[in-house]
């Protein structure tokens, strides 16, 4: 494979695994403000996010490439409220969106047409991913400070599987 496709490709990994760093920062948070669906919500999520980690370790892994573990910096811990965890979600997942893309098109570049199709899966997730966001976020602002409303969504949350 292409070297700096290859580096690329590692370096999504220690984003993806960041990303999920990022979410059992907000699951800490909702566990602290007595969340606890939006906290099984959040732990999900960065379980899916060790998932992707190891779909392109698994990758490189197969195509006979070395898997190159970045460092992880440490997560955001405080938040001010649900909506503005979900709203950073979202806009993380939309910066993850533009490295997909870049990924996606350093493979074609590269015309590598094996890792262009692995990476199609990716970006079909990632309208997904941006998706559970934002009916989170759009959930929220409807019932806004109404302690019920909160209240049936995060047992709503609690059903993710
Ligand atoms: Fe792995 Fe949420 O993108």
């Amino acid at each position: 494979m292409n070297q700096e496709l290859v580096a690329q490709m590692n370096d999504q990994i220690t984003k993806e695994l960041y990303s999920g760093y990022i979410y059992l920062g907000m699951a800490a948070y909702f566990e602290d403000e007595g969340l606890s669906g939006f906290a099984h919500w959040m732990k999900r999520q960065a379980a899916e996010e060790s998932e992707h980690a190891m779909k392109i370790f698994e990758f490189l892994a197969e195509r006979g490439e070395r898997v190159q573990l970045g460092a992880i910096e440490q997560p955001r811990l405080e938040y001010e409220s649900p909506l503005e965890v979900f709203r950073a979600g979202l806009e993380h997942e939309e910066y993850v969106t533009g490295l997909i893309n870049d990924l996606y098109e350093t493979a074609l570049d590269k015309k590598d047409h094996a890792t262009a199709i692995f990476l199609q899966w990716f970006v079909t997730e990632q309208v997904e991913e941006e998706d559970s966001f934002t009916r989170m976020i759009e959930d929220l602002q409807r019932v806004g400070d109404e302690g019920r409303g909160l209240f049936m969504m995060d047992r709503g949350a609690a059903a993710r599987e």
